[in-house]
């Protein structure tokens, strides 16, 4: 039985931030870090010494002192990677959003189940410490039963955001633009919450950028529990506003923004809870809105994976469940280039 997994890093970009939490980890060693761009692998070569570093992944993936490799290369070749890796013998934790089509995402998860490696992916807002009230006051009921959720991603990139990489804001390597790449994580979040979707009615326009995709979307998202959603999203809100996640159910009100607890009125609750729980919440995910580099919350994840290779059990987020996501913000573009509803099976 190992005592540390050897963990490697594809794409350093945000991969970066699974670098940092593999070296820092105490149960695993960082043993490679592979990108197309010799200057990240040099930088990265000084920042972790005895790191190796690699031009070519297939290279990198015959390495035997690889047991997990962090897919952090742009979404639309996540599938193609991860599946590649799994082939090799080696687990993967892999970058939101699992892959860019329901298709692509499914194969991840059948090499998983081929091989019998361990397939993990990043949602890692699921982790904000405002999550485990908001889920008990809906999954125990004191909530009452949830109506309505109004969901909104008002955040800011520039120009040179999307230009920087040329893969951002394209459909064939982003799979669409602020709903596919920024507001993902919250349509995870608000499936979590809310439960299984039953049709989403949408619209998407370009406002303020030169992509091909697009920076704004607006739903209208029905529940099989017959709760009703509202969803927005956009790149364009300057200069980076709020992660709104506001719940509405019938004993109770709860609103937030990213991490932070802004309002919490349930029916019969001790008089001072909300101003204890308003205290407790108060995070600052919200940088997320403004800066693409303060996405953080990766460390968790991370040392979910290495926990889930060593202790020999399922990772947090399996690719089934990262699937939901794609296949609602998939959903949203059809319904926008279409004009009609998209109704779910
Ligand atoms: N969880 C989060 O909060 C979060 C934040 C940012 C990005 N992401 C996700 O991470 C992924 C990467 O995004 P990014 O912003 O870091 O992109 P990026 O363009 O900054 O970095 C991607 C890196 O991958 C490298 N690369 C591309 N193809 C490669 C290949 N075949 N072999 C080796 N290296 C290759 C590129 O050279 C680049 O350095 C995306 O899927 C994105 O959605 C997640």
């Amino acid at each position: 039985m190992k005592e540390k997994v050897g963990y490697a890093v594809v794409g350093l970009g945000v991969g970066v931030n699974h670098a940092d939490a593999a070296a820092k980890s105490a149960r695993a060693d960082l043993v490679a870090v592979c990108d197309l761009i010799q200057e990240k692998l040099d930088k990265a070569a000084e920042k972790y010494p005895g790191v190796l570093t690699y031009l070519d992944f297939d290279e990198m993936l015959k390495n035997p002192d690889i047991d997990v490799v962090s897919i952090c290369v742009p979404s639309g070749m996540h599938a193609d990677l991860a599946v590649r890796a799994l082939e090799a013998g080696k687990h993967v934790l892999v970058e939101k959003p699992i892959d860019i089509t329901v298709d692509a995402a499914m194969r991840i998860e059948e090499a998983r189940v081929r091989t019998g490696m361990k397939a993990g992916v990043i949602h890692q807002n699921r982790n904000n410490a405002d999550m485990a009230p908001i889920l008990d006051a809906v999954r125990s009921g004191r909530i009452g039963d949830l109506y309505y959720g109004d969901f909104e991603v008002k955040w800011f990139r520039t120009q040179e955001y999307y230009d920087n990489g040329g893969w951002r804001g394209t459909w064939e390597m982003d799979g669409g633009g602020s709903l596919m790449n920024q507001a993902v994580h919250t349509v995870d979040l608000m499936q979590w919450i809310m439960g299984d979707v039953k049709s989403v009615t949408s619209k998407m326009n370009i406002y303020n950028h030169k992509i091909s995709t697009e920076d704004f979307t607006a739903s209208i998202v029905e529940f099989k529990s017959g709760a009703i959603a509202t969803f927005v999203s956009t790149t364009c809100a300057y200069p980076g506003l709020n992660t709104g996640i506001k719940i509405y159910g019938t004993k109770g009100s709860i609103e937030a923004n990213g991490d932070t607890l802004e309002m919490w009125k349930i029916e019969g609750a001790p008089e001072d809870e909300e101003e204890k729980m308003l205290a407790d919440y108060s995070g600052n995910s919200a940088a997320a809105a403004l800066d693409p580099t303060l996405c953080t919350g990766h460390a968790s994840m991370v040392e979910d994976m290495i926990a889930a290779v060593l202790d020999d059990r399922d990772p947090q987020i399996l690719p089934l469940e990262a699937i939901k996501s794609v296949r609602i913000v998939n959903a949203v573009y059809e319904s926008a280039r279409t004009g009609k509803p998209v109704i779910f099976d």
